[in-house]
Parts: C-alpha cells; structure tokens; sequence
C-alpha cells in the first residue's frame, strides 16, 4: 500500500485553497455551507463522463457526487489530494470504499435524510388504496362518473402491519397511529415500540393481522423473495400490500396472481426488480394496467425537502471532517468523534510538512496541532508510534483511535512545539497511509 500513497504529511491549507466539486446538482444549500466555511466550490448540473471525472478529481480536496458518477479505483489513484467524498444520497455503492479506505480517504452519505419523505409517500398510499382513489380517478379521466362507497374504507380502526421497523418503518408507525390506526410491527432486531405500536413474533402473524401490509426492510439475502405466494394466502381478505422497500423483497408475478386472483385488494409499488436507468428508457412490468395498483418510480425518497437536508447533513459531515478530523458518519473508516480543537485554519500556510503559521497570530496565543493518521490496522503499529513519540519527550494532550479490520485511524493533539517532530517520526512507520495537521 505505502509504495502506491504518497504519506507525506499533508499540512491544513488556506480555506479559500480547499477545492470542492459538487456533481449531478446537489441541493444549492450544500455549496452554500461549504462557501460559509470559506472553501472554494465548483458546483455542476450533470454527472461527468470518465475523462471528465478524472480530471475533477483530480484537482480537489472534496468531491462530492450523488448515484450516477462512479469513482471506481482509477480515479482514486488519480486523486492524490482528495480528503474525503460525500455521496449526496443513501447509497454508496459507486464509490470503491474498500480502495478509499486504503487511502485514508472517508466517503460519508446521509442515511436518512429522507426517511420522512418516504414514510409520507406510504401513508398517502394507504389512504389512496383504501378510497379506491387510483382506479376512480382514472374513470373519472375517462369521462366516467362512479360515485358509489361500495368497497372505500376510513383507515382509522384499521391494523397496519410494519414489516422492518427501523428509520421508515418508526416512522410510519407514529404517522399512522395518529390518523387512529392500530400498529403492529415485525422486525428480526428487538425494536423500541413508539406509541401504542405492538411487536409481533412472525411474519406469518403480521400478515394475517393486517389490512395493509408495508415493507420496509433492506435489499439483502433475507430479504430477497420475502413476499411471494405462500405470504400472500396468508394475508387478511381485502388487505393491500405496499412495497416502498426495494424491488427485490416482493416476488413481483405472484404479486400479480395475487391481485388478478383477488388474494391482495390492492398494492402501491415504488420500487421494482428492474428499474430504468434513466428518464426515457421504457418502463415494463407485470403490474401495469392492473387496476388499483399504485405504481410510482421510485419516488419514496424524492422531495425537495430530502434533497436540502441531504445537502446540509453530507456537506456538514465533510466540514467537519475537513476542520476538526471528525470522521463520524463515514461508511468506510473507523468512526472518531472529534472535539474541536483550537483550530484557526485561516491564513494557514499551504506548504505541506511546514507548520508554520500565515498570519502570526497562533504565535501570541498557541494552539495545539492536531495530527490525523490513518495507518493499516496490523499488530505493532501503536507500539511503533507511541515509542516514537516517547523518544521525542514530545507532550500530547489527548490521542484518540478507532480500527476496523483494514485500518486504524489515530488522532493526536500535541503541542505545536513537538508538532513537526512528531510529524516525521509518524511519517516513518511503515504502515502509515495519511497524515494530516490541523492548526
Ligand atoms: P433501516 O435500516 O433503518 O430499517 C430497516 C429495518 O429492517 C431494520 O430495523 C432491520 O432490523 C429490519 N430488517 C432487516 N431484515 C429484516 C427481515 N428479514 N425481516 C424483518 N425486518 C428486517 O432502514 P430504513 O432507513 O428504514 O430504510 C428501509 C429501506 O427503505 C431501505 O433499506 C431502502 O431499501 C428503502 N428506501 C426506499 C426509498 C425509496 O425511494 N423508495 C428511499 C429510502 C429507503
């Protein structure tokens, strides 16, 4: 690793030299917080062909994209100044995290910001499946006027079964209990109750107990097919099912023969196995044309407010991954919650290694320089900095660590005085990947 990384120290630079780049138009507030922080931001509406996304890379310190940019390895290895990536979304799958890892580069996301967005979406379908809004709409589209109650319902009185309550599925369960209906919930992880919400012990029990069943479980292998025939003969005459999860939890043609059969009332479907890659490729699937089926793509999370406070929580992540070191929220390093530190970045000389000041002004009041080292978690690493740092007689003032399995990331504040020194003595432990100093 160390022949490919460069572990020189990386010292803080003038805020206005931090280089951002924003693709696929993350929300406006995003670059606004990194402009109040005095960073340089470059904000673009697209997703960048390789070439281009090469080159961007290359250039910054924080590159920051949503789902359709991928930064596999080769732009990695042409990024040496990159400190960290923001995935502007839930997903991080298009960033090789194993290769940032190794880089001691952090990629944060933002898990929930749109978890409300989601849970609202569900509840509108609940109240649109059991008024039989869809289908009426349509006649109504069509010239026909029907105005019969035969078969519209008030969901209030009714069970709503939550299958995985966590983000969503919580909060799904405080919406729908305030609009009277009774909640019970199925998770395979103990769950907090909120409200009068009951856990049930199977999935078997949730589905006979409930009018509408929502799923709001990961994509994973026990997830995978959770919802086919056998589930569906076990669910309540007249229930509706609805699927805001992920494609891959629902079997989608014995969704079909459920709802031709009359086994399922209704269904509401965001997700499916195969989505189209983009706005004008053809959508197909079974559920199409069935009548009081709800189909949207894949909108569960999509709203302007999610968007915002994606920007805010992922822009707010880096900031003060950039300032402080705090790397809590990465997906791909060991999480370390950072206090701040008298950290004064302005007027910060940018020549790597040197720790001297720009503006004078850390000379009348003396800060401590906090050092980030990120190293391969392998045995002796800790041993090896530590006697380093013994042999200096340098003074630190606090030191924190957290490993995963690949590796460690230790932060040390030390008196500026030793800072340089230990700098160095760092530099030479052979499993070091990243240095960086902040004063
Ligand atoms: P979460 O991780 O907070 O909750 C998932 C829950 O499912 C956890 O409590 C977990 O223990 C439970 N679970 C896992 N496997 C299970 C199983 N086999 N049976 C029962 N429970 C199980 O996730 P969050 O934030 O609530 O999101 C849920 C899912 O919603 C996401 O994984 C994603 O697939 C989907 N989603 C869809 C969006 C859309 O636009 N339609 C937007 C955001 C998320």
């Amino acid at each position: 690793m160390k022949s490919e990384i460069e572990t020189k120290a990386k010292t803080s630079y003038p805020k206005d030299k931090i280089r951002v780049v924003l693709l696929e138009g993350v929300h406006a507030r995003g670059a606004a917080m990194f402009r109040g922080e005095g960073f340089h931001v470059e904000s673009l509406s697209g997703a960048p062909d390789e070439a281009k996304l090469l080159k961007l890379a290359s250039e910054c310190h924080v590159l920051g994209v949503r789902s359709k940019s991928l930064v596999p390895r080769k732009v990695l290895e042409a990024s040496p100044r990159l400190l960290a990536i923001g995935c502007f979304c839930i997903g991080t799958d298009q960033v090789d995290l194993g290769e940032a890892r190794d880089r001691g580069v952090p990629v944060f996301n933002a898990p929930f910001s749109n978890t409300r967005s989601v849970a609202e979406l569900t509840i509108a379908e609940v109240i649109a499946l059991s008024r039989q809004m869809f289908p009426k709409s349509t006649q109504m589209h069509a010239g026909q006027w029907d105005k019969s109650a035969t078969g519209a319902h008030e969901v209030r009185g009714r069970t709503i079964g939550i299958v995985g309550y966590g983000h969503i599925g919580s909060q799904v369960s405080v919406l729908a209990e305030a609009m009277g209906m009774r909640v019970i919930y199925y998770d395979i992880v103990p769950k907090l109750p909120l409200g009068n919400a009951r856990a049930v012990r199977s999935l078997a029990e949730l589905l006979r107990e409930s009018d509408f069943v929502t799923l709001h479980v990961p994509a994973n292998e026990s997830t995978s097919g959770l919802m086919g025939s056998r589930q569906f003969k076990l669910m309540k005459p007249g229930a509706f099912l609805i699927n805001n999860a992920r494609g891959s939890v629902v079997h989608v043609p014995a969704l079909v023969a459920a709802l031709k059969d009359g086994t399922v009332a209704g269904a509401a479907v965001d997700v499916f196995p195969h989505e189209p890659a983009s706005k004008g490729e053809k959508f197909e699937s079974p559920l199409c044309g069935l009548p009081n089926v709800i189909l949207t793509p894949h909108i569960g999370g999509s709203t302007e407010e999610a968007q915002e406070t994606i920007a805010m929580d992922v822009a707010e992540k880096l900031i003060k991954f950039v300032n402080v070191g705090t790397t809590t929220g990465a997906v791909n390093v060991p999480e370390v919650e950072l206090p701040p530190q008298h950290v004064d970045l302005m007027g910060m000389n940018e020549r790597d290694g040197d720790l001297g000041t720009g503006d004078g002004k850390s000379l009348e009041t003396p800060r401590k320089h906090r050092i980030l080292h990120f190293h391969r978690n392998v045995p002796g690493v800790l041993r090896q900095v530590h006697a380093r740092i013994a042999g200096l007689g340098a003074n630190v003032s606090a030191e924190y660590l957290r490993t995963n399995e690949q590796v460690g990331y230790m932060v040390l504040d030390v008196d500026p005085t030793n800072a340089r020194k230990v700098v160095e003595e760092i530099r030479q432990v052979p499993e070091t990947v990243r240095v960086r100093v902040l004063w």
